[in-house]
């Protein structure tokens, strides 16, 4: 009998990904909430239009599916949207979540929590699972609150946190570091990338790993940081990216991050200790250049 998932968020970068890992592995059944139906259903997964924000109407979802796990990958995800709409951000991010777990509660399902590397404030890294979060932007802010009230909760749970992910998406899907690059480089002008922001950024097949090894060795009420090798600026990224798709590096322009007004302010440097996802999850984070290989591989798969 395959056990039961409900997955939130299940069009994004980490939705989709996984659902194409999964689809031939008839260990789980998996109920899909998006806002947009993104797929017909299948034996292995259902797919349902649902808003987080309704409670109701989640608590009825999950009674259906009887989820043993919960995996919660919604959210609004851009920094400078969530800056200017903090309303929207902290019903969807926070209220939405708050659902999350009522229904975990309700089900008594494990919850697995995406939080991310902007809990920090990018002054002291490498940051550890244990290390001072200090949000400077408002989306940072919504996430951190949201493991508190977990942590909170009565509910079994892990929090995930990603550091800034890369991979192939749906096309109506927002654009991550990778994706963004080479949608600018394709137009064949300049890109201006900044040079003094700093990540360990995140192939999305390990973020798929670090769930799939959580449930594996069955951990609970624990938090892990999960990120690539490779701690680099955007402007260091933005030459792999373009050695390995074979663009031209005269059309990558280092600038620092104040020539761009942006809404919301950016750590400088969040990169994460990998230590305790090598020594407790026994994944070993790749490098920069083996995560654009998979993405290669996959694109002559798509
Ligand atoms: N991507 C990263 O670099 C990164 C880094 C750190 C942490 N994270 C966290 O990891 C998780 C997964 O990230 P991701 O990049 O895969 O997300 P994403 O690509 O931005 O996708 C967000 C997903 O949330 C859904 N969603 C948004 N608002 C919703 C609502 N009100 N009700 C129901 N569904 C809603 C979207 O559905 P629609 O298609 O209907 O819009 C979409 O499926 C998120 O919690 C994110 O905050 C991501």
């Amino acid at each position: 009998m395959p056990d039961n998932i409900l997955l939130t968020g299940a069009s994004g970068l980490f939705g989709w990904n996984f659902l194409s890992r999964l689809r031939k592995n008839r260990q789980y059944s998996i109920t899909c909430i998006s806002r947009k139906i993104i797929n017909k259903d299948t034996s292995f997964h259902h797919f349902i239009a649902a808003d987080i924000v309704d409670k109701k109407d989640i608590i009825r979802i999950a009674e259906k599916a009887a989820p043993k796990i919960i995996i919660h990958a919604a959210s609004l995800g851009n920094v400078d949207y969530c800056q200017i709409h903090q309303k929207e951000a902290w019903k969807v991010n926070v209220e939405g979540t708050r659902n999350i777990i009522a229904a975990a509660e309700k089900v008594k399902a494990l919850l697995i929590f995406f939080s991310t590397n902007a809990v920090y404030d990018g002054r002291k890294p490498p940051y550890g699972e244990n290390s001072l979060r200090t949000p400077v932007d408002f989306y940072g802010r919504t996430k951190a609150d949201s493991e508190d009230d977990i942590r909170r909760s009565k509910i079994s749970w892990v929090i995930i946190r990603l550091m800034t992910m890369y991979g192939w998406h749906q096309f109506s899907q927002r654009p991550n570091p990778v994706t963004w690059l080479i949608g600018e480089l394709k137009k064949n002008k300049p890109v201006k990338v900044v040079n003094d922001i700093y990540n360990n950024h995140l192939y999305v097949g390990q973020a798929i790993d670090a769930v799939l090894k959580v449930v594996g060795l069955n951990k609970k009420n624990d938090t892990f940081n999960i990120a690539g090798r490779d701690c680099i600026s955007r402007f260091d990224l933005a030459l792999k990216v373009v050695d390995k798709f074979h663009f031209e590096r005269k059309n990558i322009l280092p600038v620092s991050s104040n020539f761009f007004s942006q809404l919301a302010p950016r750590p400088p440097n969040t990169c994460f200790s990998t230590a305790k996802m090598e020594r407790e999850l026994k994944i070993k984070p790749i490098s920069v250049d083996e995560g654009l290989d998979m993405m290669m591989r996959e694109m002559d798969l798509r």
